[in-house]
């Protein structure tokens, strides 16, 4: 699998993935999504590539404190080869290069599945509430 950021052009594709692994919903559109995280010099998306077709992608971002980890995400035909790691790494690499010290991430508690994978790759669950607001 060969890594890169995104680009404009790919961003169907990725979009289309992330609904195929039932990460979209319906108040964060991805195509808005993606074209925020490509737009700005904080934050990324890399996809995984095996050829022309992309098999993955992981959206970073550094908040200026910590290093954060969204749409993880790797195609059902690929799962449980190493590509997730694979990608993970490369996230916490581009994060490093960015300064960051620490990196997080966010899982929904409907997605218990995900679990066993994050404590697989040393990500200790943290003792904290998140709460969030939209702003208008
Ligand atoms: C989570 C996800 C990216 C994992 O991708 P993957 O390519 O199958 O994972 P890998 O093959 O790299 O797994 C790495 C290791 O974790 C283990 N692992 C993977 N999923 C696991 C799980 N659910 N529970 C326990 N261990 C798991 C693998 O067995 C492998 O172990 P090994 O190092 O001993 O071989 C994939 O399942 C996915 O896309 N899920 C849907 C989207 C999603 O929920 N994303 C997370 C949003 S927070």
């Amino acid at each position: 699998m060969q890594i890169r950021d995104l680009t404009l052009p790919d961003i169907e594709e990725a979009a289309a993935l992330w609904h195929d692994v039932g990460l979209t919903r319906p108040w964060n559109p991805p195509l808005v999504d993606l074209r925020r995280a490509l737009e700005s010099s904080a934050s990324t998306v890399l996809g995984g590539f095996i050829g022309d077709r992309l098999v993955g992608t992981v959206m970073v971002g550094h908040d200026g404190h910590r290093g954060w980890v969204y749409y993880l995400a790797i195609n059902q035909a690929q799962r449980g080869t190493g590509l997730g790691q694979e990608m993970m790494i490369a996230a916490e690499d581009w994060l490093r290069e960015q300064g960051a010290v620490k990196v997080q991430l966010m899982v929904r508690s409907t997605n218990e599945a995900v679990l066993g994978f994050y404590d697989h790759i040393g990500y200790e669950s943290a003792d904290v509430q998140v709460r969030s607001k939209w702003l208008g």
